[in-house]
């Protein structure tokens, strides 16, 4: 239990990759971590929420308020919570959105209101992730001091072979670790 009292944030975007994050979820849960998901509209399509409450013990956040109730989410709030926050998979649109301080939906409005280091796994094809608009893209993040978390090679869901895949959840539970550690 060695995150116990450590909170995180996992954010995540509408990418093939986000069927990794529950595990992730559960490894940083069983270190004692306290977890609370947040989804674009998007990702809730790639992964339920239902997996990914019941791993977090808490329910997710992707809308910024519920339009029938009124009741709204604080990302002020949980900015101020969060000790770390992941933004994994990272998709181009949102990192374009957050590279851009486009706080259009919950997920990239809690970004701009983070108040601790912040780490993001970007995620998508090869040739996407050349694009020009992508690397200026991650260059910004970085320049923000936020830390890159390095996409691998290998086989893409779209069946071709490069660089874009998202990093295995589990050396990203080890990355996040180290970094939770050293935070008193
Ligand atoms: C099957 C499928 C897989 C996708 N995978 C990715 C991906 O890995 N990376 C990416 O940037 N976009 C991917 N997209 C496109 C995004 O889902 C799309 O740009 C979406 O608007 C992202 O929204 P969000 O960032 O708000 O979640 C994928 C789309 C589909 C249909």
């Amino acid at each position: 239990m060695e995150l116990k009292g450590k909170n995180v944030v996992i954010a995540i975007t509408g990418s093939i990759a986000a069927y990794k994050i529950p595990l992730l979820v559960r490894l940083l849960k069983k270190e004692g971590a306290d977890v609370q998901v947040v989804m674009t509209p998007v990702a809730r399509d790639f992964v339920t929420p239902l997996t990914l409450s019941t791993l977090s013990g808490r329910p997710v956040i992707s809308q910024p308020f519920d339009a029938l109730t009124g009741q709204w989410s604080n990302h002020v709030e949980l900015g101020r919570w969060a000790h770390l926050m992941l933004f994994a998979p990272l998709s181009a649109a949102s990192m374009g959105k957050m590279a851009n301080a486009i706080a259009d939906n919950f997920l990239t409005t809690l970004y701009i209101a983070a108040k601790c280091p912040v780490y993001f796994a970007p995620a998508m094809d090869l040739d996407m992730y050349k694009h020009p608009a992508n690397q200026k893209n991650i260059e910004t993040l970085q320049s923000y001091g936020n830390t890159l978390i390095q996409p691998q090679e290998g086989e893409l869901a779209s069946g071709l072979c490069g660089a874009g895949r998202m990093e295995e959840p589990e050396v990203i539970f080890d990355i996040l670790k180290e970094t939770l550690k050293k935070k008193t």
